[in-house]
């Protein structure tokens, strides 16, 4: 794998790349339950800035750092100049003088591109308005795990075109298997992150579809995807989403046309009641918890291949 300075967009990355990280996954995962961390990372620092909550992100990074032998801290947007108007740029060459590397959650794509552009230490995307990279990155590792494959697998995302839809996009065209996102009307995924999707599907024999009938795309899935109808930053928008996505919940009935031994997703936090109910989630399909722990392993990855020397 060429050395990547930045984990900003799955779409950055090619399928052989992505099947190296997830490896490195499997195999930090295998090591940390043997009882064996080893310290790649040692005396290496990442600062996190968040302008958004985390809880998922935040733990997962501070830990999968702490076990490869370096040390984390957390920012808050607010509380540091940038929350002030002191610019992204400035703020990107000041923070590669002191640290080996640096995690941001934030709104605008566009700021990750720009503190990449003008930092000289990896840039890691815990989460923007348009992609959630790392969540995708675990999601394929938690697939694979459960599968013991991707290429040609369907996975059916039902409900808002957002960050976690844009990006599994990206990750299923890479790995060659069958997408099926079903979004009401309005509320389709960024055609940018389509079309990428598109362009990489016609390379690895993956199938990429974007549609409004949850039922449709759910019928023979191996693997059900759902996200919140709200992301962070669209709380204005509550009363009109619930109204317009109404036909979108993930019960029982709608969970039975997928494959008997379909998985459930979601990266969390879920809303009983709304994108699934109480009863698929804590049902014998879901898998949340197991795609929960692998935040850490797919992330220590992420952090090994862009952070060690060499
Ligand atoms: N899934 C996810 O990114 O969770 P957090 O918002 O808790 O980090
Ligand atoms: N789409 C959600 C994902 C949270 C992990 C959001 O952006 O809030």
């Amino acid at each position: 794998m060429k050395k990547h300075k930045d984990f900003i967009s799955l779409s950055d990355f090619n399928p052989a790349e992505i099947s190296e990280l997830l490896d490195l996954a499997d195999q930090l995962k295998k090591d940390r339950q043997a009882g064996k961390c080893e310290p790649i990372l040692k005396g290496k620092t990442l600062a996190m800035i968040f302008a958004k909550s985390s809880t998922r992100t935040r733990i997962s990074f501070e830990v999968g750092i702490h076990e490869l032998g370096g040390v984390g801290f957390y920012l808050n947007s607010n509380d540091i100049q940038l929350g002030r108007g002191e610019t992204v740029a400035d703020t990107a060459r000041v923070m590669s003088r002191y640290i080996d590397g640096i995690m941001i959650r934030t709104y605008s794509h566009n700021s990750v591109i720009e503190l990449a552009k003008y930092s000289t230490v990896p840039i890691i995307n815990g989460l923007t308005d348009l992609e959630h990279p790392c969540q995708v990155l675990c999601d394929l590792m938690t697939v694979r795990e459960f599968k013991g494959q991707l290429k040609g697998l369907k996975m059916a995302y039902i409900g808002d075109g957002n960050n976690m839809a844009n990006s599994l996009l990206h990750g299923a065209a890479l790995t060659g298997m069958h997408i099926a996102v079903a979004t009401p009307r309005g509320y389709e995924s960024d055609p940018v992150c389509v079309s990428q999707a598109q362009d990489i599907a016609a390379t690895t024999g993956a199938k990429i579809e974007t549609i409004h009938d949850p039922d449709e795309a759910i019928k023979d899935a191996d693997v059900v995807y759902t996200d919140t109808w709200i992301s962070m930053g669209q709380e204005d928008e509550k009363k009109e989403r619930m109204a317009v996505f109404s036909g979108f919940t993930i019960d029982r009935t709608m969970m039975s046309q997928a494959k008997k031994d379909a998985i459930f997703l979601h990266c969390l936090p879920a809303y009983r009641g709304y994108e699934m109910t109480a009863e698929v989630f804590e049902g014998p399909h879901s898998v949340v918890f197991d795609q929960a722990e692998n935040r850490l392993h797919a992330q220590k990855a992420i952090m090994v291949k862009l952070m060690q020397d060499g």
